[in-house]
């Protein structure tokens, strides 16, 4: 298949390389054929990682309401640090449960996705909504070999990450904080406030409201 008024050679550099910003100085132009990952650390042996894609496949990729307990306890085998009254619901996913931490009384709704190639901690009393992402990992936009970056992410205490919210690489989110619905959040978060909208803007949690203090 042939774009129509280009040709195949110009097609295939549209498809394969894009500009990134206008290319004074020949920087800026991703070549993926230069992606290395190997300095990447997995945290994990090969053979504990293919064992926890069959643990994920049998057990988290399905709608089937399994009990949250045997979820907890094939994270805790797998290396998470899991507190107690953690509900875990169907199809949440986690790329490396050597790097998650979850305190006490914490939900994870449906299909919320712990990208955890850096560590990623969950404080107490906090609720992830359904299809909340938290990402720990990025690339590097000024990097022609689309460097891989990572970097950890913390939810403290009491916080309510609402639906569909995106947390990015390295943000913290203070203790008593709402990441509504729909959110992305590139920034720390101060504890006792609302992020809303994209990019996030913040508000402070009204005095009125219970629980603050
Ligand atoms: C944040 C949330 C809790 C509302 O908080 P609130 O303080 O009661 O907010 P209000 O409804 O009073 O709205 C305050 C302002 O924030 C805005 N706002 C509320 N939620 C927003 C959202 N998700 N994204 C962007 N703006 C939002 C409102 O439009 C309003 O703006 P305005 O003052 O310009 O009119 C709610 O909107 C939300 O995101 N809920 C998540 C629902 C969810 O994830 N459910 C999962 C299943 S239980």
């Amino acid at each position: 298949m042939q774009a129509v008024g280009v040709g195949s050679q110009a097609a295939s550099e549209f498809f394969f390389q894009w500009r990134i910003e206008a290319p004074r100085d020949g920087v800026g132009i991703v070549n993926l054929a230069a992606y290395d990952n190997s300095d990447f650390n997995r945290g994990a042996p090969a053979w504990v990682e293919a064992l926890w894609w069959v643990a994920r496949s049998l057990f988290f990729a399905g709608w089937f309401p399994l009990p949250s307990a045997l979820r907890c306890a094939l994270l805790r085998l797998f290396g998470a640090r899991i507190g107690h009254h953690v509900v875990i619901r169907s199809r949440v996913n986690v790329t490396f449960p050597w790097r998650l931490e979850i305190g006490n009384h914490v939900w994870v709704g449906e299909e919320v996705l712990l990208l955890s190639l850096a560590p990623v901690k969950i404080g107490n009393h906090v609720c992830l909504s359904q299809r909340a992402f938290l990402c720990t990992g990025s690339h590097d936009i000024r990097s022609e070999a689309f460097r891989l970056v990572t970097r950890p992410i913390v939810i403290e205490d009491q916080c309510w990450i609402a639906s569909g919210a995106f947390i990015g690489p390295g943000v913290t989110v203070g203790r008593h904080s709402v990441c509504a619905a729909g959110s992305v959040v590139l920034r720390d978060i101060p504890p006792q406030t609302i992020a809303s909208g994209n990019p996030a803007q913040t508000r402070l949690r009204g005095a009125d409201q219970p629980g603050v203090r």
